[in-house]
């Protein structure tokens, strides 16, 4: 049973963002999605649009939609790009409430907290995946590994926390399925270390399975992600296993519907930015 129900924004009406929307949206929270652009036009008219991987059967969720923020919320979701994290910041700091940042990230919670204030900032992997066809989220179809893993939210101090335990609740109830993580920070940034090779690797290969059936390519992505690895920590088995039994791994999670129905399957400006910019997060890390 819901225990109570939360007044919450989403900001980034993308992929993740509309998934997020739409799923608490459905488990009956006061959910309001911030769009701007074309896609605010799109989701004005239509509400968010889903559609299971190629399925051409489309979902309308009318996730209420708003170009502004209002003055207070019980919780505020960020689902952007780190590149676009700034602009949200300034929208953010004449808005109450706590903010959980729901995005690869690899720059730590510090200038979170500087620009937001240490109190109000929380960490987490992003909601779901897809991509954006149109106005359409074609997200993955329910599969075994999506129903079994975890995704990790926290406190940046680590700390379980009434709130993170409140969070992970209401995602849960809304079919999200998040973890309590003891340091998203080492999290994050080790995800940043296995994004950014293999997420370029992918944009130069021009898709995941033009990627797998280039095993030279591949090869130099898991070079690169053991040395950004290395870096970081986390992922053992990434770092630690031979090559030639990684290879095949990755084939074929390049050809799997998680991969082609992820943000991996999206080639755009904004994909490369996301990868300049953590790179450049995880460069300022090794050289503290
Ligand atoms: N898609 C996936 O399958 C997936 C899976 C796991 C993790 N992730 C991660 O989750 C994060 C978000 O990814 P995504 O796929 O949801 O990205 P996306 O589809 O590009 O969505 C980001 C949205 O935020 C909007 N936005 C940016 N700054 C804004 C601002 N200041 N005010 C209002 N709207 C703003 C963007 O608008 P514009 O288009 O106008 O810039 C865009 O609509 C990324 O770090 C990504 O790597 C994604």
């Amino acid at each position: 049973m819901k225990e109570v129900v939360m007044r919450i924004l989403v900001i980034g009406a993308g992929v993740t963002g509309s998934l997020l929307a739409a799923g608490l949206h459905q488990a009956g929270h006061d959910v309001t999605l911030l769009a701007r652009g074309q896609r605010l036009t799109d989701l004005r008219r239509h509400g968010v649009r889903l559609a299971e991987g190629d399925s051409t059967v489309i979902r309308q969720v009318p996730v209420p939609v708003v170009d502004k923020p209002a003055a207070e919320y019980d919780l505020i979701a960020v689902s952007v790009r780190p590149h676009q994290v700034d602009s949200v910041l300034d929208q953010l700091t004449a808005v109450d409430g706590d903010v959980v940042f729901m995005l690869n990230w690899a720059g730590g919670a510090a200038p979170l907290q500087k620009a937001l204030g240490p109190g109000r900032v929380l960490l987490a992997s992003a909601a779901g995946g897809g991509t954006l066809d149109g106005d359409v989220i074609r997200h993955r179809p329910p599969g075994v590994l999506t129903r079994l893993a975890r995704m990790p939210i926290g406190e940046p101090d680590g700390r379980t926390t009434p709130r993170v335990q409140r969070i992970v609740r209401m995602f849960r109830d809304a079919g999200f399925h998040y973890r309590i993580e003891p340091d998203m920070e080492s999290r994050l940034r080790s995800h940043a270390a296995f994004e950014v090779p293999f997420g370029q690797a992918v944009h130069q290969a021009g898709g995941p399975t033009q990627l797998a059936a280039d095993p030279e390519a591949l090869r130099t992505a898991l070079r690169g992600m053991r040395r950004e690895l290395t870096a970081t920590g986390g992922f053992a088995p990434l770092r630690k296993l031979p090559e030639p039994l990684l290879v095949p791994v990755l084939r074929s999670f390049l050809r799997s519907s998680l991969a082609v129905n992820s943000g991996l399957s999206t080639i755009s400006p904004s994909s490369a930015a996301e990868y300049r910019h953590l790179s450049e997060q995880l460069r300022a890390f090794s050289s503290r």
